[in-house]
């Protein structure tokens, strides 16, 4: 059976997108739906992202009507410059859109995405799948097919095997469904790239809750979306998050490993730590992109994580990337992973 039909039928679709590998299922289908919040083991407060694969498919989607003038402006902007690409949208949601997809709030997340595997299979399916992050919740992100092999296997209908993910970050969340427009998870697409088309982003965001406790008190324009969970996207492995001056001066330990952002980073550290014995094919040290490129880092960071992580090293120390365009993603994730 093809993987288009599979989703058809109900059944439940590991695929890839540019920026990680997601587990699909029709929207509509509540049943499979279902199915992937047992796989992932995943609460059924936190909702998932509808995939499209043209922007009509918004019309079965979003509820216009509860926009003003200026959401919908800003929709028609992003829509026509940064879609299809790595961003999410907050929109009202029409009723039709069931509460399981939604976790019980009145917005719908809308990704229109970019790889044309992915593309393929929305259109010839159902043209609007539901599907997070094919990883168990709260775990590292997939961003290769052996990655969802090895962390959900058999439990998965079908893994689409399209390579590693390009930009190996999630997609950005925006809110438009709130009178500013915010940013609910950096992403692969910048906080600067957005507001080169809509403008500035409202900066306030709201607090982190402590814990993975459910947070029920969603609403449109009070919205806490729960990637912005203090504790997620993490390795087995304790990690450590350190400023780039803390790192260097971090004495070797021989069963850690250090993650560096660039190699300029490594050599100020190699230089505080003379008696490391690198000469052994430097195993526990990963640079995340040698010329500290931030695309070339974020494409990187979860397949090192996801190394790291296979060889049981008793902690990571990891250097905090520059605080700008995907740099600001990077950080999200080193931070929430070291929120353990
Ligand atoms: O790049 C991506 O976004 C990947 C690929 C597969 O598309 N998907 C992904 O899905 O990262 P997931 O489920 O792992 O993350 C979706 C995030 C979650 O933090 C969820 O809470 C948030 O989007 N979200 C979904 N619907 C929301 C809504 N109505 N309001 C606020 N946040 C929402
Ligand atoms: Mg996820």
């Amino acid at each position: 059976m093809s993987a288009a039909s599979c989703l058809c039928k109900g059944g439940i679709v590991a695929f890839p997108t540019e920026t990680v590998y997601g587990l699909g299922a029709d929207v509509f289908n509540t049943t499979a739906l279902a199915r992937v919040f047992e796989v992932k083991r995943r609460p059924y407060f936190d909702p998932l992202i509808v995939h499209i694969a043209e922007l009509s498919t918004l019309m079965r989607l979003v509820d216009y009507t509860a926009m003003d003038a200026e959401a919908i402006r800003r929709l028609k902007k992003l829509a026509n410059t940064l879609m299809p690409g790595p961003l999410t949208l907050i929109l009202p949601k029409l009723p039709e859109v069931p509460d399981l997809a939604t976790g019980g709030l009145k917005t719908v997340a809308v990704r229109f995405p970019k790889h044309s595997g992915a593309l393929a299979l929305i259109k010839n399916s159902t043209g609007a799948v539901a599907a997070p992050s094919a990883n168990p919740f709260g775990y590292l992100s997939p961003t290769r097919a052996e990655h969802v092999a090895e962390q959900l296997g058999n439990d998965v209908d079908i893994i689409l095997d399209g390579g590693t993910s390009e930009i190996g970050v999630e997609s950005t969340v925006l809110d438009l469904s709130s009178h500013l427009p915010r940013i609910l998870r950096p992403g692969g697409v910048s906080r600067e790239e957005i507001e080169a088309f809509i403008g500035k982003l409202d900066d306030v965001r709201p607090e982190h809750p402590h814990t993975e406790e459910p947070v029920r008190s969603f609403n449109i324009g009070q919205c806490l979306s729960p990637g912005q969970l203090k504790s997620h996207y993490a390795p087995r492995t304790k990690l450590f998050l350190l400023d780039t001056d803390f790192l260097c001066k971090e004495a070797y330990k021989r069963n850690c490993a250090y993650l560096f952002f660039n190699t300029v980073s490594f050599d100020l550290w190699k230089k505080n730590n003379p008696r490391a014995p690198l000469n052994g094919g430097h195993r526990n040290i990963f640079i995340l992109s040698h010329n500290g490129d931030l695309r070339d880092a974020a494409s990187n960071l979860f397949e090192k994580l996801h190394c790291i992580d296979a060889a049981a090293y008793s902690a990571i120390y990891a250097e905090r990337a520059p605080d700008k365009g995907l740099g600001r993603a990077i950080n999200d994730r080193l931070e929430k992973a070291s929120n353990k």
